[in-house]
């Protein structure tokens, strides 16, 4: 298995990428932001995408977004084939997405939305922070991508301040003043029943 930083040579794989996103996540039945083969295409031109292959076969996913003037970066888009899961992988490739961001943009925060608990795993392993999400960038086009998710309704009648996602943030400076602090791990059983409270309150409403 090779992870590396995609370049054009890797074009070919945006459409099974994009597909590979969308099947999941209906199989998931959460939301997620639409990705089609040209966005996926732009995303592995810039040098900002880690691919993984397995000889010539797509395994998995992930790019980096800038937001903000560059204040912010996200790492977006995590997807790990359904023949390469539970081996480990999107821990590999998250790891490799996250050095990257933090060589390119040393002082940005890097964040992410997320209703999955493998990935909120992944992020406290990496030192990011549950937070609300007024604490994350608050550029109109970073939000303007959950309009294609399936939950879109319940930000846009909570004024953005909440979803069913999950924001979580690594922000270097806090990073640095707790360095010394005892490793965490993530709270499972806590994370489950906050995206219980939340679904039951928001889908319930929805439904009426
Ligand atoms: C989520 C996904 C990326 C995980 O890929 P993977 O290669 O199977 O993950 P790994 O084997 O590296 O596992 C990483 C960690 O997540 C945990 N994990 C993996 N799948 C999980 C799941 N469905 N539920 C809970 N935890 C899970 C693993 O146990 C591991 O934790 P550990 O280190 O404590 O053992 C993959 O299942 C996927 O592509 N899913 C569809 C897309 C998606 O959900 N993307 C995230 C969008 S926010």
């Amino acid at each position: 298995m090779k992870i590396l930083i995609a370049n054009e040579s890797h074009f070919k794989y945006a459409p099974i990428i994009a597909e590979t996103i969308s099947e999941s996540a209906k199989i998931r039945g959460t939301g997620i932001a639409k990705r089609t083969p040209e966005y996926i295409q732009k995303r592995l031109q810039n040098g900002n995408a880690v691919i993984a292959l397995d000889g010539d076969k797509f395994a998995g996913f992930c790019y980096i977004e800038v937001w903000g003037n560059k204040d912010f970066v996200a790492n977006s888009g995590l997807i790990v084939h359904p023949d390469y899961r539970n081996q480990g992988l999107a821990k590999q490739i998250k790891k490799r997405i996250f050095e990257l961001s933090r060589e390119k943009f040393p002082d940005a925060k890097i964040f992410g939305i997320t209703t999955g608990l493998a990935v909120m795993k992944m992020n406290y392993e990496l030192g990011y922070k549950p937070v609300t999400f007024s604490e994350l960038t608050n550029d109109p086009e970073f939000w303007k991508g959950c309009q294609t998710c399936k939950n879109f309704d319940i930000l846009t009648r909570t004024e953005q301040k909440m979803c069913l996602c999950t924001g979580m943030l690594y922000d270097p400076e806090a990073k640095e003043k707790n360095a010394k602090k005892a490793k965490h791990e993530v709270n499972s059983t806590a994370f489950k029943r906050l995206k219980s409270i939340k679904e039951s309150l928001f889908l319930k409403k929805k439904d009426k």
